[in-house]
């Protein structure tokens, strides 16, 4: 019982902090990134009605059939804790009708979603998102724009990855092309796994995100949305590719790439890295025009992405995950009573001038305290003793090169601003 009271729930974990100082590089270049191309923050709630996922996703879909946490609140409602934040988002935006506000409305997020996955190198229960979503154009301009800022973000952390696009089309190209899919998959039935035998005859998209490896062949035969786009739809992925090109952005065409939420139409991409085994996929989105008017809401247009923090952070270089680690500036070392009532003055008197330092409450001698100085990196230590309190003047030791020199308070403060400003305090 006790044992079971101190373990988390599978497919969950703690993040402790030196995990992430990595996520917190990621997290504030992101909101750097997104800020330049004018996506602005909304929190949405983590638990939403299961009838937003269940049409926003599509019931077909895995995640909708297999992976939700729902459950009866006091109330009675069905109740989920949200997969993914599109929908919300889109609730959201329909709620707080944000649609009569002009020009094209830039949302981001950062969050938990949850999905109950089978657990897997890179997959987890509890996840974390980095989203984007911008309503109100479907000009293809828009599109390539969105995969240029996930590229950027990419691109700024040093992580290297691939760029897949597909088109999935519109509603009205995928009637004769699912209409073609349906009657082979019919013909293949005994090839199939039991899902996607019902996938063949309720949403047969679907199919392709079968990884059952006996699907596999039968998966490989398909033919492929991009053959049966109408011409709009052909158009637009024409011009998205130009875009792209005239951006300098390189890609690859992923003819099966059809994403696996239902919400999709036209563009779909993903960003790929070699360096994370099965669960590859970084970062996922695409347009998804219609999903407003399914949840209720104005016909709007929109595109999205989002990334997967737990896989991102899995393939950000060590230097960079290491330039977000918190190693104090100051550690302020203290000898006897009297130098400990001065450090915790020294102290509050540095954290008002905004500057951060360490101090130890364990009371230890100076020799243990420059130990843990040196274990936790400090990068100087301020070391008071008899003499310095006697001439209320400090010594204050650089620890990367032993050198050291005396300071008052005043000059302190200076001196740590100085370094402050220069972008030597991490
Ligand atoms: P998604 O492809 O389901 O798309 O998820 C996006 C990313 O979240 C994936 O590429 C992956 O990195 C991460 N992810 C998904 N499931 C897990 C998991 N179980 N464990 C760890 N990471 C995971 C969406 O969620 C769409 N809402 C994206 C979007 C936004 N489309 C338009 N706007």
């Amino acid at each position: 019982m006790a044992e079971s009271l101190i373990n988390n729930l599978p497919g969950t974990r703690d993040l402790l902090p030196e995990e992430l100082a990595g996520w917190h590089v990621v997290e504030d270049c992101a909101r750097r990134i997104f800020r330049q191309y004018g996506f602005l923050e909304i929190r949405t709630p983590i638990i939403e009605s299961t009838e937003l996922f269940a049409r926003g996703i599509g019931e077909d879909t895995d995640i909708v059939g297999k992976e939700m946490y729902t459950f009866q609140d006091r109330g009675d409602r069905s109740v989920t804790l949200r997969p993914e934040a599109t929908a919300s988002v889109v609730r959201a935006y329909i709620q707080n009708t944000l649609y009569r506000e002009s020009g094209i409305t830039k949302l981001c997020y950062f969050g938990p979603m949850f999905r109950y996955e089978k657990k897997q190198k890179g997959r987890w229960r509890q996840f974390y998102q980095i989203g984007v979503e911008a309503f109100g154009s479907d000009h293809p301009a828009l599109d390539a724009e969105i995969i240029e800022m996930a590229l950027r973000l990419m691109d700024s952390l040093g992580v290297q990855a691939k760029l897949l696009i597909n088109s999935v089309g519109c509603r009205k190209c995928r009637t004769e092309y699912t209409k073609q899919l349906r009657q082979i998959l019919q013909s293949e039935l005994e090839n199939l796994c039991d899902d996607c035998r019902r996938r063949a005859d309720t949403n047969c998209l679907r199919v392709f995100d079968c990884k059952i490896e006996r699907c596999r062949p039968v998966i490989g035969k398909l033919p492929v949305i991009a053959e049966s786009l109408c011409d709009e739809c052909s158009g637009h992925f024409s011009s998205v590719k130009t875009y792209l090109d005239g951006a300098g952005i390189a890609y690859e065409i992923a003819p099966g790439l059809v994403r696996g939420l239902d919400y999709y139409v036209r563009t779909a991409f993903e960003i790929v890295s070699g360096d994370l085994g099965a669960q590859n996929a970084i970062l996922g989105g695409g347009r998804y025009d219609g999903l407003s008017e399914v949840i209720g809401g104005p016909p709007v247009q929109a595109i999205g992405f989002a990334v997967g923090l737990d896989r991102l952070t899995m393939v950000l270089p060590e230097e960079k995950r290491e330039s977000g680690m918190w190693k104090p500036d100051l550690f302020i070392a203290y000898k006897g009573d009297a130098a400990f009532q001065k450090a915790l003055h020294i102290a509050r008197e540095l954290r008002r001038l905004q500057q951060s330092c360490y101090l130890d409450f364990s009371a230890g001698s100076l020799k243990r305290q420059m130990r843990l100085a040196n274990k936790i990196d400090a990068a100087h230590v301020l070391i008071i003793g008899d003499d310095e309190l006697a001439r209320d003047s400090y010594t204050i030791k650089k620890m990367e090169d032993s050198s050291q020199w005396e300071v008052t308070l005043e000059e302190l403060a200076q001196y740590l601003q100085a370094r402050g400003k220069q972008g030597k305090v991490r």
